[in-house]
């Protein structure tokens, strides 16, 4: 393993900092990596080619108050393969917020689970306003560069997908900012994207073409502020959603965000064609739930499929146990929010909507193939969670077609982060292809990639690379191919486009 620093940002962190999401598996980095030919156990197949991104929260400075893993800053994981071997390189987003910061030296915006007038800066980003940008929660590639995002409506940054270089801010987003979850369509190239607010009309709705222009951009009226977190999109449909978990509306007019579900108003899924406006959308009821993140929608016949995991509890008790940060964070568990694979079918003819649970099996951040996006699936790779915390420990392959599944669990005090399926090149069936994740081993002090083969998740990893530090756990991942990626094969090496020796 040929590795360098690159990079290094300044912690004011205590070095006896004891906070439950900023200590064990998630101990910040504040060290920015090169790494060329890692290290390998296993052999990395020849024919995956392209990059696995994983954006993650890596606070620097101690909370004004009380912490939240979502407030802290962004932190790009990438790791290439080309020709068998594999690179890393990790950066954080140069985001306005984390600048400031670093200038000086100490948090300057109130955080999630803090009042915005504790912040020193009272303006900011997010529905709700005042926060600090991270763009710390997702990452896409679209038109050859990475793009991630904020949790609740931000900017969308826009990175060099092989140095991890910040570029700038996407100039399209509107001034209400972009939702956490972007989606782009390899079929055309376009991303599509929402945002919400707590001004009417609530929401809206975009389309960024393969050129990076942004095309289109409508209101989506909603009965009110709403929290919605992903979207969906078929061939010739954008999938929105008003699910019955919002915050409170008497509070928020005092200015407190609180989160309530209300069991008795239905779930809507918002149906509307990918170019329409707002007289274009079909709204469609369902039972109520709240649905974090989505794996994959499609047509079929007059019917939409969408599959998504759906919540038993999306408002788990306080049952009194622990302190204050396990107290808060139930909401992250995925065995409190009983997070279970769910299908939807919505008749665009009858308006009728039918509803199954493809398993009992608690998984969630969950994905099918990358490039089928909007096609039809039969297979998810989701994650399973540890008890009570938001941590991931195992993988489950979830045949959607005969509800077979296949398991992966990892060894005890080991996690891992939201898979990504890379398929092979030239692949010949959707799950011709690789799984991949990140590792975080807290018995060995150590983060690996694990390659699974996507048909054959039980039989464990094929490979294991070995990366420079343990990385800090976070939220979303991506795969890129090398297509994808301008100038991936024009040079001689990875390690030339990467700019080691330069
Ligand atoms: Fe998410």
């Amino acid at each position: 393993m040929d590795v360098q620093v690159v990079g290094r940002a300044l912690s004011t962190l205590p070095e006896d900092d004891d906070h439950p999401y900023r200590t064990g598996p998630w101990r910040p980095q504040t060290t920015e990596w090169a790494a060329d030919d890692l290290d390998v156990e296993g052999e990395i197949p020849a024919d995956l080619d392209g990059v696995y991104l994983r954006n993650t929260e890596n606070p620097v400075h101690p909370a004004i108050e009380l912490y939240h893993p979502f407030d802290g800053d962004g932190m790009i994981h990438l790791i290439g393969f080309r020709d068998g071997k594999a690179f890393y390189r990790n950066r954080f987003i140069r985001t306005d917020g984390f600048l400031a910061e670093q200038e000086a030296g100490r948090a300057l915006w109130a955080g999630i689970a803090e009042r915005r007038e504790k912040g020193i800066r009272k303006d900011g980003w997010g529905a709700r306003g005042g926060l600090k940008d991270s763009s710390s929660t997702d990452v896409v590639v679209h038109a050859g560069v990475a793009l991630t995002s904020f949790y609740q409506c931000g900017e969308v940054y826009r990175l060099d997908p092989f140095t991890l270089d910040t570029l700038g801010k996407a100039d399209w987003a509107p001034e209400c900012g972009v939702s956490a979850h972007t989606k782009v369509d390899p079929r055309t190239g376009e991303l599509l994207f929402f945002n919400y607010t707590t001004e009417a009309p609530y929401m809206h709705y975009g389309v960024v073409d393969a050129d990076n222009r942004l095309v289109h951009y409508t209101e989506v009226p909603l009965p009110g502020p709403r929290l919605p977190h992903d979207m969906a999109f078929t061939e010739n449909y954008a999938i929105l959603n008003d699910f019955p978990l919002f915050w409170e509306p008497e509070l928020l007019k005092k200015g407190v965000y609180a989160v309530r579900f209300h069991p008795e108003i239905p779930s809507r899924l918002g149906v509307i064609p990918r170019r329409g406006g707002p007289g274009d959308i079909r709204w469609f009821e369902a039972s109520p739930t709240y649905v974090l993140h989505w794996i994959n929608a499609y047509e079929d016949g007059d019917e939409i499929v969408l599959d998504g995991f759906y919540q038993d509890d999306p408002e788990p008790a306080d049952t009194g146990e622990g302190g204050v940060y396990r107290r808060m964070f139930r909401f992250l568990a995925l065995d409190r929010m009983q997070t279970r694979l769910h299908r939807w079918r919505l008749n665009l003819v009858t308006g009728e909507v039918k509803e199954e649970r493809l398993t009992d099996t608690i998984t969630e951040f969950g994905v099918a193939n990358t490039l089928i996006g909007g096609q039809r699936h039969r297979y998810a790779y989701a994650a399973t969670g540890v008890e009570g915390w938001f941590l991931l420990n195992g993988l489950v392959r979830h045949d959607t077609e005969t509800g077979a599944e296949q398991r992966y669990r990892l060894p005890e005090g080991v996690y891992l982060s939201e898979p990504a399926m890379a398929p092979r090149v030239g692949a010949t069936s959707e799950d011709d292809g690789y799984v991949l994740t990140f590792t975080l081993d807290m018995n060995e002090d150590r983060s690996d990639c694990l390659i699974f083969e996507a048909s054959r998740i039980e039989d464990g990893p094929i490979a294991r690379v070995r990366l420079p530090e343990r990385i800090c756990s976070g939220t979303h991942a991506t795969w890129a191919p090398g297509s994808a990626i301008p100038g991936w094969h024009q040079t001689e090496s990875a390690a030339d486009a990467l700019g080691f020796r330069r």
